[in-house]
Order: C-alpha cells, then structure tokens, then sequence
C-alpha cells in the first residue's frame, strides 16, 4: 500500500472512530497502555491490524501470534511470535474456525475476566470459546466481511453474559477500524448476518460475472462486457453508499415508465421467477450451512 492510501484511509478512520459515538479513539488509548493480542494475522488479522495502527494504535502496543508472517508484518514493529503481556486489554482471534481448537491454548492464561476476547471466526460459538477459556472471560463473537480490507466492512457483534457495556464499546472500536459495526440483539442472528453480508460479497462479485455473460450474450465483446459490468456494480455500490435515499427510491430514480430499464426489472422483480426469490433461496442455504458448521 502506498504513503498516500495510508494517509487518506488514516483520515477515514480517525474520522469514524471520532464520530462514532463511542469515544474510539480514547478506548485506543486503552488499548494502547494495557496492550492488544492478535490471534492469526492472515487476510482479515492484517485489514485489522493496518485499520489499528492508521488510528494511531502505536505496534509496540500489539503482540501477534502468527506462524507464517509476511515481510509488511515482520517489519511493521509489532511483538512477532513473542509471547502474550501479562494482562491485555483486548486479545483478537482472527485464523479460521478449523484452526482455533490448536491455537486457543496458547492464549488459554488470558481467559478469566481481565482480558476481552474478540473472535471474528466463522462458525466457532460463544459456547465453545467459553469451554476453551474458562469461566467469567468476556467474549466478543463477531461477524465482519471482506471489504474490511478496503475499509469498507461491515461488522456485526455480540457478546456472552460477561461482556459488559465497556467490553462492547472496546470490540465496536477496533472493528470500527476497518468499516462499519451493528449490534445484534444476540448470538441466534449470527448465521443470518453470516449469510448476508460475510457471504455477501461473493454474490456481489458473482453479479459481475452474470451481468457480463449477459452483455456478451447481446453481442458485446468479453473485455467490454466484463468492464461495464464491474465498473456498473461499483459505480452503483458508491452512489448507495454515498446517497441519503433508500434501494427502492434510487432503483425508482433510473426507471422510466416503459423504458429499457423498467423491461428489465419486469423479470427481475417477477415474484415468483425474480431476483427475491432466488435471494431468499440463496440466503437460507448460507444461513442453514452456517447453522451446519456451528453444531
Ligand atoms: N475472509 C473473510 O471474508 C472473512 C469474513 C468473516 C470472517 N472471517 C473469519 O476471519 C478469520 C480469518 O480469516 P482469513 O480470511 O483472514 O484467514 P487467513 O488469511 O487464512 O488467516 C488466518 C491466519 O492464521 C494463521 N494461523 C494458523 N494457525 C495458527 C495458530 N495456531 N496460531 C496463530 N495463527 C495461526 C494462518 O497461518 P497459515 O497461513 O500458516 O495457516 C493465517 O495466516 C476466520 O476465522 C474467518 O472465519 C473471514
């Protein structure tokens, strides 16, 4: 990533910490004194961990656990495979679910109430974390997904009996380092958020794809087809993002009556054939896998 990115997505971050309400950037404060443990530092430990430090998390704050470190993490400063502080404010953990059950040990001394445990694995329950580390530790379960990479993310949280509003408002700030967060009323939602916005993208990316085929099939040439469908879906996404408006009013925005576009969301929208349908499909099937892996 290059000086400037740095700079401009620190600027977004400073900017939603301080504006989120929650006092972020003094609960980083806390972090920083007491000190933040990061459990696997793959893809979505390294979107956390750049979101941290562009806010002003200093590396020497922060003690990761990683066996494979690329070179960015091996020179970012922070304490590399280097054993845990004695007490840290925070410890995040962030390799896949399949791999917790040999990894948690190594962080099994932290369990017990002094020291927040945030996850932001798949599948892995409140439940078992709590049989792994002891009774009384704070538990942070946490559901993001993949444009935290980008800043963009989108979070949702919950906590166990022993996650107290300040334990809630510590897990709200670090995941707002990388986008937005959401509170769940409770764990029972977790597969339903996993199978909207963790899956998410991945039906996003495969509208691309289908929005291509469709171009070329008209007759237009692949690359052409490709670029005006990614750039279509981008450019859609940003003006979302942007606009005040709701979906339904912005769809309304670009649809004349009898126009090219109402034609085509004619067949998207039939009730019975249309794109809800299909989502609805879509979505229990992520969301009673996730209810799958859980068991
Ligand atoms: N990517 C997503 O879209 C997404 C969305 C929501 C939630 N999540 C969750 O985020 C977590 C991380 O996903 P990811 O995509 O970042 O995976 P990832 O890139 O594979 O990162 C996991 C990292 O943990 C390391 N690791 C393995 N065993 C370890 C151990 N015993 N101690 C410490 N570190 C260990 C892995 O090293 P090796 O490479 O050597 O195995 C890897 O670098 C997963 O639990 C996933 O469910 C991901």
């Amino acid at each position: 990533m290059n000086s400037e990115g740095i700079g401009s997505k620190r600027q977004i971050q400073n900017t939603r910490l301080a504006a989120n309400g929650q006092g972020g950037g003094m609960i980083l404060d806390t972090v920083a004194a007491r000190g933040l443990v990061l459990l696997g530092c793959g893809k979505m430990g390294t979107a956390l961990l750049t979101g941290w430090m562009s806010a002003g998390l200093p590396a020497a704050s922060v003690w990761v656990i990683e066996p494979n470190p690329t070179d960015w993490l091996k020179t970012s400063g922070v304490h590399l495979n280097a054993g845990v502080p004695a007490s840290p404010a925070v410890a995040l953990l962030a390799v896949k679910p399949q791999m917790m059950g040999a990894a948690l040990p190594a962080l099994r001394a932290l369990g017990g109430g002094a020291t927040l445990f945030v996850s932001i694995a798949a599948g892995t329950t409140i439940a078992s974390f709590e049989a792994a580390l002891g009774p009384g530790t704070p538990i942070v379960r946490t559901m993001p997904n993949t444009p935290a990479m980008v800043g963009r993310g989108i979070t949702a949280i919950c906590g166990n009996t022993h996650a107290t509003p300040d334990d809630l408002a510590l897990a709200r700030a670090l995941m707002a380092a990388v986008g937005e967060v959401i509170d769940l009323a409770g764990e029972h939602q977790i597969d339903a958020v996993t199978a909207v916005s963790g899956s998410g993208p991945a039906y996003v990316f495969h509208l691309i794809e289908a929005m291509a085929a469709a171009g070329e099939a008209q007759g237009l040439p692949p690359g052409i087809a490709m670029q005006l469908a990614r750039a279509t879906v981008c450019g859609a996404g940003e003006l979302a993002h942007r606009s005040p408006e709701t979906a339904a009013q912005l769809r309304v925005n670009v649809t004349s009556p009898g126009g090219t576009t109402a034609a085509a969301l004619a067949v998207l929208m039939d009730p019975d054939t249309g794109l809800t349908p299909l989502l609805q499909r879509a979505v229990r099937a992520a969301a009673d896998r996730g209810r799958d892996l859980g068991k």
